[in-house]
């Protein structure tokens, strides 16, 4: 199984347009040891030739053009792109369905919950309509089931709801349900390999554990190092429980959560562009690296 992280940032990227955090500044101006990034999204493919998305993004358009095996090979249009599955209805992780407006009819996999969401408080998916054929929305299960995305073979892909936040617009943002939001575990039947990937995780649970213990790579949540960063750099009063994220520092912290795990690589997605580990050469960083966990950077390769 081969995975690409065409997007390791949280919403807004790296550096976030309208932010002057030390981050923000600093790799504008060149003056910290940071790489920029997009906003949160991941492609993945058995055969190399058809990829799903994992998300996507706004920063879609430049992904793809980072991305040679996901353009346009035969024909006068084509794309490497074979279906979009949906972790939550957010922002970054559902807008780049419009700038794939040019392919549709799009196959996208979704929960029913974000299905309602992409339906009302955010219609993109009443909006593609307008073009031929619009969304192909297949229902993704939460009871635990597996399902296959339709014409991809050898790829079984597993829901895991996830105590997260549904998004300020969600007619569902303060009354919680099952598959607001959901981690995948994404598994290669023949070579036997897996990947859990959750970039949205508020919450930890041994059950949860478990689960990360059985893939072969976790890809999960790294938004924040610090429950209150985004009051800490001057940007925000939101803590991140609030966000539905769970920071890395902290006796309860994703580094904690982390450790227990034996086996499985460890890498942190979606981070924001306040958290420290983004510095290369920040303690939090090195903290992170001697826990032997790894910062997704775009264009970044796995070979599962
Ligand atoms: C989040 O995951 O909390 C989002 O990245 C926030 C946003 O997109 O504004
Ligand atoms: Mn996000
Ligand atoms: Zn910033």
């Amino acid at each position: 199984m081969k995975v690409r992280v065409l997007g390791s940032a949280a919403g807004g990227g790296f550096p976030q347009w309208n932010c002057n955090c030390r981050n923000c500044r600093g790799v504008r101006e060149g003056s910290v040891d940071a790489l920029p990034r997009t906003q949160s999204s991941i492609a993945v493919s058995v055969s190399g030739e058809q990829w799903i998305l994992f998300n996507a993004s706004p920063d879609i358009r430049a992904q793809l053009e980072a991305n040679p095996p996901l353009q346009p090979k035969a024909g006068n249009r084509d794309t490497g792109i074979h279906a979009v599955v949906l972790a939550d209805s957010q922002i970054d992780h559902t807008t780049g369905l419009l700038f794939l407006r040019e392919g549709c009819p799009l196959r996208v996999y979704c929960t029913d919950m974000v299905a309602q969401d992409l339906s009302t408080g955010f219609p993109i998916f009443v909006m593609l309509e307008s073009w031929d054929g619009g969304v192909q929305h297949t229902q993704v299960p939460v009871d635990g089931s597996a399902f296959q995305v339709a014409g991809i073979d050898g790829l079984s892909i597993t829901a895991v709801p996830l105590d997260g936040k549904a998004p300020p617009y969600s007619p569902h943002r303060f009354d919680p349900h099952l598959g607001d939001n959901v981690g995948y575990l994404i598994e290669d039947t023949v070579a036997q390999a897996s990947l859990f990937y959750a970039p949205g995780l508020g919450q930890m649970s041994e059950g949860l554990l478990s689960i990360m213990q059985s893939a072969d790579c976790v890809m999960v949540d790294g938004t924040f190092w610090a429950e209150d960063e985004m009051q800490r750099a001057g940007v925000g009063t939101k803590l991140a429980s609030e966000m539905g994220h769970l920071p890395q520092s902290g006796d309860e912290g994703m580094l904690t959560w982390l450790r227990r795990l034996d086996g499985p690589r460890k890498i942190l997605i979606h981070i924001n562009n306040t958290n420290p580990i983004l510095i290369e050469d920040s303690p939090e960083r090195r903290a992170v690296e001697a826990e032997g966990i790894e910062v997704a950077f775009d264009q970044m390769a796995l070979d599962l």
